[in-house]
Protein backbone atom coordinates (compact mmCIF):
# COMPACT_ATOMS: atom_id res chain seq x y z
CA UNK A 1 0.00 0.00 0.00
CA UNK A 2 1.30 3.27 -0.79
CA UNK A 3 1.23 5.90 2.00
CA UNK A 4 1.23 9.78 0.59
CA UNK A 5 2.37 11.94 3.41
CA UNK A 6 3.52 15.15 4.97
CA UNK A 7 5.77 15.56 7.22
CA UNK A 8 6.18 17.82 9.95
CA UNK A 9 9.09 17.80 11.46
CA UNK A 10 12.07 20.06 13.65
CA UNK A 11 15.68 18.39 11.89
CA UNK A 12 17.09 16.93 14.81
CA UNK A 13 18.94 14.08 14.48
CA UNK A 14 16.35 11.28 14.63
CA UNK A 15 13.73 13.28 12.52
CA UNK A 16 16.83 13.22 9.60
CA UNK A 17 16.54 9.64 10.36
CA UNK A 18 12.99 9.64 9.42
CA UNK A 19 13.31 11.71 6.79
CA UNK A 20 16.32 9.22 4.89
CA UNK A 21 13.90 6.39 5.64
CA UNK A 22 10.75 8.03 4.22
CA UNK A 23 12.36 9.36 0.84
CA UNK A 24 14.08 5.69 0.42
CA UNK A 25 10.56 3.54 1.24
CA UNK A 26 9.06 2.75 -1.79
CA UNK A 27 5.74 2.90 -0.07
CA UNK A 28 6.01 6.22 0.85
CA UNK A 29 5.46 8.98 -1.12
CA UNK A 30 6.69 12.11 0.76
CA UNK A 31 4.62 15.14 -0.62
CA UNK A 32 6.27 17.54 1.28
CA UNK A 33 7.94 18.57 4.55
CA UNK A 34 7.04 21.44 6.59
CA UNK A 35 9.38 23.22 9.61
CA UNK A 36 8.76 23.64 12.95
CA UNK A 37 10.80 25.50 15.84
CA UNK A 38 11.74 22.85 18.28
CA UNK A 39 15.27 20.75 18.95
CA UNK A 40 16.97 23.76 17.39
CA UNK A 41 15.89 27.35 15.87
CA UNK A 42 13.57 27.31 12.84
CA UNK A 43 16.39 27.93 10.49
CA UNK A 44 18.55 25.43 11.26
CA UNK A 45 15.79 22.72 11.33
CA UNK A 46 15.40 24.12 7.56
CA UNK A 47 18.89 23.96 6.54
CA UNK A 48 19.25 20.72 8.27
CA UNK A 49 15.94 19.28 6.42
CA UNK A 50 17.33 20.38 3.01
CA UNK A 51 21.19 18.62 3.82
CA UNK A 52 19.36 15.59 4.42
CA UNK A 53 16.92 15.43 1.71
CA UNK A 54 20.97 15.40 -0.14
CA UNK A 55 22.12 13.09 1.37
CA UNK A 56 19.51 10.67 0.16
CA UNK A 57 19.55 11.94 -2.96
CA UNK A 58 15.83 13.04 -2.74
CA UNK A 59 13.71 14.61 -5.78
CA UNK A 60 12.31 17.73 -5.31
CA UNK A 61 9.97 17.69 -2.40
CA UNK A 62 8.47 21.11 -1.28
CA UNK A 63 9.74 21.85 1.95
CA UNK A 64 8.49 25.61 4.43
CA UNK A 65 9.71 27.04 7.39
CA UNK A 66 6.91 27.39 9.83
CA UNK A 67 6.29 29.02 13.66
CA UNK A 68 9.17 30.02 14.82
CA UNK A 69 8.28 29.25 18.41
CA UNK A 70 5.42 27.89 20.35
CA UNK A 71 1.64 29.14 20.85
CA UNK A 72 2.40 30.02 24.48
CA UNK A 73 6.10 29.11 25.74
CA UNK A 74 9.24 30.56 24.79
CA UNK A 75 11.25 28.47 22.28
CA UNK A 76 13.35 26.21 24.21
CA UNK A 77 15.92 24.40 22.53
CA UNK A 78 17.39 20.36 22.84
CA UNK A 79 20.93 21.29 21.62
CA UNK A 80 22.09 18.76 24.45
CA UNK A 81 21.02 16.18 22.79
CA UNK A 82 21.41 17.08 19.12
CA UNK A 83 24.14 19.50 19.04
CA UNK A 84 24.34 23.01 18.22
CA UNK A 85 23.67 22.37 15.00
CA UNK A 86 21.07 19.91 15.47
CA UNK A 87 22.58 17.00 13.59
CA UNK A 88 25.27 16.27 16.23
CA UNK A 89 28.12 18.53 14.03
CA UNK A 90 28.31 15.90 11.91
CA UNK A 91 29.42 18.80 8.91
CA UNK A 92 27.37 17.84 6.02
CA UNK A 93 27.71 20.01 2.93
CA UNK A 94 25.37 22.95 2.32
CA UNK A 95 22.21 22.41 0.43
CA UNK A 96 21.75 24.16 -3.29
CA UNK A 97 17.73 23.35 -2.64
CA UNK A 98 15.45 26.00 -1.23
CA UNK A 99 12.31 26.20 0.78
CA UNK A 100 9.34 27.54 -0.77
CA UNK A 101 9.25 31.24 0.09
CA UNK A 102 5.56 30.76 1.99
CA UNK A 103 4.86 29.92 5.71
CA UNK A 104 4.63 25.86 6.08
CA UNK A 105 0.91 25.85 6.62
CA UNK A 106 0.15 27.81 3.55
CA UNK A 107 2.17 25.11 2.06
CA UNK A 108 0.50 22.37 3.96
CA UNK A 109 -3.09 23.69 2.84
CA UNK A 110 -1.69 23.84 -0.70
CA UNK A 111 -0.64 20.57 -0.60
CA UNK A 112 -4.19 19.18 0.76
CA UNK A 113 -5.96 20.89 -1.78
CA UNK A 114 -4.22 20.01 -4.36
CA UNK A 115 -4.26 16.31 -3.27
CA UNK A 116 -6.81 13.68 -5.17
CA UNK A 117 -6.84 11.92 -1.81
CA UNK A 118 -6.53 12.50 1.91
CA UNK A 119 -3.23 12.32 3.13
CA UNK A 120 -1.15 11.34 6.25
CA UNK A 121 0.34 13.85 8.38
CA UNK A 122 3.48 12.58 10.56
CA UNK A 123 4.23 14.95 12.93
CA UNK A 124 7.81 14.71 14.61
CA UNK A 125 8.13 17.51 16.23
CA UNK A 126 6.55 20.07 18.50
CA UNK A 127 2.92 20.20 17.10
CA UNK A 128 2.44 24.21 16.73
CA UNK A 129 2.43 23.80 12.78
CA UNK A 130 -0.29 21.33 12.57
CA UNK A 131 -2.13 23.36 15.16
CA UNK A 132 -1.84 26.51 13.22
CA UNK A 133 -2.96 24.45 10.06
CA UNK A 134 -6.15 23.31 11.60
CA UNK A 135 -6.99 26.72 13.77
CA UNK A 136 -6.13 28.10 10.53
CA UNK A 137 -8.06 26.21 7.96
CA UNK A 138 -9.98 24.10 9.65
CA UNK A 139 -11.19 22.56 6.56
CA UNK A 140 -8.42 21.03 6.07
CA UNK A 141 -8.94 18.26 8.39
CA UNK A 142 -11.27 16.71 6.01
CA UNK A 143 -7.99 16.14 3.74
CA UNK A 144 -5.99 14.32 6.62
CA UNK A 145 -6.77 11.03 6.70
CA UNK A 146 -4.78 10.72 9.97
CA UNK A 147 -2.17 12.48 12.26
CA UNK A 148 0.86 9.73 13.43
CA UNK A 149 2.83 11.72 15.86
CA UNK A 150 5.30 10.72 18.34
CA UNK A 151 5.64 12.73 21.09
CA UNK A 152 3.53 11.85 24.95
CA UNK A 153 3.86 8.73 26.35
CA UNK A 154 1.92 6.29 28.36
CA UNK A 155 4.70 6.27 31.39
CA UNK A 156 7.59 8.20 31.78
CA UNK A 157 8.48 11.55 30.26
CA UNK A 158 12.01 13.05 29.27
CA UNK A 159 11.88 16.43 29.34
CA UNK A 160 10.23 16.55 32.80
CA UNK A 161 9.69 13.24 34.83
CA UNK A 162 6.04 12.75 33.48
CA UNK A 163 6.31 15.06 30.03
CA UNK A 164 7.59 13.78 26.84
CA UNK A 165 9.65 16.95 24.58
CA UNK A 166 7.43 17.17 21.51
CA UNK A 167 4.53 17.79 23.79
CA UNK A 168 5.84 19.75 26.87
CA UNK A 169 7.46 22.11 24.19
CA UNK A 170 4.19 23.71 22.97
CA UNK A 171 1.08 21.69 24.74
CA UNK A 172 -1.69 23.91 24.10
CA UNK A 173 -0.43 22.77 20.44
CA UNK A 174 -0.81 19.02 21.28
CA UNK A 175 -3.84 19.91 23.04
CA UNK A 176 -5.43 21.25 20.19
CA UNK A 177 -4.27 18.59 17.32
CA UNK A 178 -5.58 15.68 20.32
CA UNK A 179 -8.82 17.43 20.55
CA UNK A 180 -8.82 18.18 16.80
CA UNK A 181 -11.63 14.69 15.83
CA UNK A 182 -8.74 13.80 13.35
CA UNK A 183 -7.83 10.29 13.29
CA UNK A 184 -4.61 10.07 15.60
CA UNK A 185 -2.17 7.32 16.31
CA UNK A 186 0.55 8.04 19.04
CA UNK A 187 4.05 6.87 18.89
CA UNK A 188 5.54 8.30 22.05
CA UNK A 189 8.58 7.13 24.54
CA UNK A 190 6.86 4.29 25.62
CA UNK A 191 8.12 2.83 22.44
CA UNK A 192 10.81 5.57 20.82
CA UNK A 193 12.91 4.58 23.97
CA UNK A 194 13.09 0.94 22.76
CA UNK A 195 14.13 1.35 19.17
CA UNK A 196 17.71 1.42 18.85
CA UNK A 197 21.23 0.08 17.95
CA UNK A 198 24.34 -0.85 20.04
CA UNK A 199 27.54 1.04 19.69
CA UNK A 200 29.38 -1.69 17.61
CA UNK A 201 26.83 -1.39 14.95
CA UNK A 202 27.02 2.61 15.49
CA UNK A 203 30.82 2.39 14.76
CA UNK A 204 30.49 0.00 11.63
CA UNK A 205 28.41 2.48 10.09
CA UNK A 206 30.30 5.18 10.73
CA UNK A 207 33.37 3.19 9.12
CA UNK A 208 31.30 1.86 5.89
CA UNK A 209 32.30 2.80 2.20
CA UNK A 210 28.95 3.77 1.43
CA UNK A 211 27.68 7.68 2.04
CA UNK A 212 24.15 7.20 3.31
CA UNK A 213 25.66 4.54 5.89
CA UNK A 214 28.25 6.91 7.70
CA UNK A 215 25.90 9.95 7.63
CA UNK A 216 23.92 7.50 9.47
CA UNK A 217 26.56 6.06 11.80
CA UNK A 218 27.70 9.74 12.42
CA UNK A 219 24.20 10.89 13.30
CA UNK A 220 24.13 7.87 15.95
CA UNK A 221 27.21 8.63 17.32
CA UNK A 222 26.75 11.58 18.10
CA UNK A 223 26.31 11.97 22.35
CA UNK A 224 26.69 15.53 24.72
CA UNK A 225 27.66 14.69 28.16
CA UNK A 226 25.23 15.45 30.59
CA UNK A 227 25.27 17.07 34.14
CA UNK A 228 25.94 13.38 34.89
CA UNK A 229 29.42 13.07 32.84
CA UNK A 230 29.48 10.88 29.58
CA UNK A 231 26.25 9.64 28.41
CA UNK A 232 25.41 5.87 27.72
CA UNK A 233 27.39 4.99 24.54
CA UNK A 234 26.04 1.53 24.58
CA UNK A 235 22.54 2.35 22.57
CA UNK A 236 21.34 4.79 20.02
CA UNK A 237 18.19 5.45 18.91
CA UNK A 238 16.72 5.47 15.97
CA UNK A 239 13.95 8.25 17.31
CA UNK A 240 11.42 9.44 14.82
CA UNK A 241 12.36 7.27 12.25
CA UNK A 242 10.58 4.61 14.84
CA UNK A 243 7.12 6.22 13.89
CA UNK A 244 7.48 6.00 9.98
CA UNK A 245 8.33 2.88 10.55
CA UNK A 246 5.13 2.59 12.10
CA UNK A 247 3.19 3.71 9.16
CA UNK A 248 4.76 1.37 6.79
CA UNK A 249 4.84 -1.92 9.77
CA UNK A 250 2.01 -1.21 11.78
CA UNK A 251 2.24 -5.43 12.18
CA UNK A 252 5.52 -5.04 14.34
CA UNK A 253 3.89 -2.56 16.59
CA UNK A 254 1.71 -3.38 19.58
CA UNK A 255 -0.85 -0.33 19.53
CA UNK A 256 -4.23 -0.29 22.15
CA UNK A 257 -6.93 2.22 21.43
CA UNK A 258 -7.08 4.41 24.53
CA UNK A 259 -8.24 7.62 25.70
CA UNK A 260 -5.85 10.62 25.99
CA UNK A 261 -5.53 13.95 27.17
CA UNK A 262 -3.08 16.80 27.54
CA UNK A 263 -1.86 18.73 30.90
CA UNK A 264 -2.37 22.25 30.15
CA UNK A 265 -2.14 23.19 33.92
CA UNK A 266 1.27 24.78 34.93
CA UNK A 267 3.41 22.87 37.50
CA UNK A 268 5.18 19.76 38.15
CA UNK A 269 2.65 17.40 35.09
CA UNK A 270 2.26 20.32 32.49
CA UNK A 271 2.86 18.91 29.36
CA UNK A 272 2.23 15.15 29.95
CA UNK A 273 0.26 13.25 27.99
CA UNK A 274 -2.38 11.48 30.68
CA UNK A 275 -3.30 8.19 29.02
CA UNK A 276 -6.73 6.39 30.66
CA UNK A 277 -4.87 2.81 31.27
CA UNK A 278 -7.42 1.87 33.26
CA UNK A 279 -8.64 -1.70 32.95
CA UNK A 280 -12.41 -1.23 34.84
CA UNK A 281 -13.31 2.41 33.44
CA UNK A 282 -16.44 4.27 34.92
CA UNK A 283 -15.18 5.24 38.23
CA UNK A 284 -14.76 8.84 37.20
CA UNK A 285 -18.87 8.78 36.06
CA UNK A 286 -19.28 7.73 40.45
CA UNK A 287 -17.01 10.57 41.19
CA UNK A 288 -18.98 13.08 38.41
CA UNK A 289 -15.93 13.79 37.59
CA UNK A 290 -16.30 12.25 33.91
CA UNK A 291 -15.47 13.79 30.66
CA UNK A 292 -15.29 13.27 26.63
CA UNK A 293 -11.40 12.25 26.14
CA UNK A 294 -10.43 11.34 22.48
CA UNK A 295 -9.46 8.09 22.02
CA UNK A 296 -5.98 7.65 20.39
CA UNK A 297 -4.37 4.24 18.79
CA UNK A 298 -1.19 4.35 21.06
CA UNK A 299 1.85 2.74 20.04
CA UNK A 300 3.23 0.72 23.48
CA UNK A 301 5.94 -1.27 22.04
CA UNK A 302 7.32 -2.68 18.45
CA UNK A 303 9.45 -5.99 17.68
CA UNK A 304 12.35 -4.06 17.92
CA UNK A 305 14.81 -6.48 15.55
CA UNK A 306 12.57 -6.35 12.85
CA UNK A 307 11.99 -2.35 12.95
CA UNK A 308 15.58 -1.87 12.91
CA UNK A 309 15.69 -4.88 9.35
CA UNK A 310 13.24 -2.60 8.44
CA UNK A 311 14.92 0.21 8.85
CA UNK A 312 18.49 -0.14 8.14
CA UNK A 313 17.41 -2.50 5.22
CA UNK A 314 15.42 0.47 3.18
CA UNK A 315 18.61 2.40 3.83
CA UNK A 316 19.95 -0.34 1.75
CA UNK A 317 22.63 -1.07 4.62
CA UNK A 318 22.49 -4.86 5.72
CA UNK A 319 22.72 -5.56 9.95
CA UNK A 320 26.38 -7.20 10.25
CA UNK A 321 26.44 -6.88 14.06
CA UNK A 322 23.04 -7.88 15.71
C1 LIG B 1 11.37 13.93 20.46
O1 LIG B 1 12.01 15.15 20.83
C2 LIG B 1 13.02 15.48 19.92
O2 LIG B 1 14.20 15.79 20.60
C3 LIG B 1 13.20 14.30 19.00
O3 LIG B 1 13.47 14.75 17.68
C4 LIG B 1 11.88 13.57 19.08
O4 LIG B 1 10.97 14.04 18.11
C5 LIG B 1 11.66 12.90 21.54
O5 LIG B 1 11.18 13.33 22.77
CA1 LIG C 1 11.71 15.43 16.25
Amino acid sequence: MKHAIMMDVDTGIDDALAIMFAVKHPDVDVRAISCVSGNVGLDSVVENTLKILDVVDAPDIPVAGGAIRPLVEEPRSAAYVHGEDGLGNVNLPASSRRALPVHAVEMMRQVLTDSPEPITLVALAPLTNVALLLRTYPECAQKISRILFMGGSASVGNATAVAEFNIWHDPEAAHIVINSGVPLTMYGLDVFNTVGVDADEVDQLAAADNHVAQVLGGLLSFRVPGPEGEPDRAFSLIGDAGAVCALVADELMHSETLPVQVQLAAGASRGQTIVDRRVHVGEDTIHGTAGQWPTVKVVLSADVPKVLDLFLGTLGIARVAV
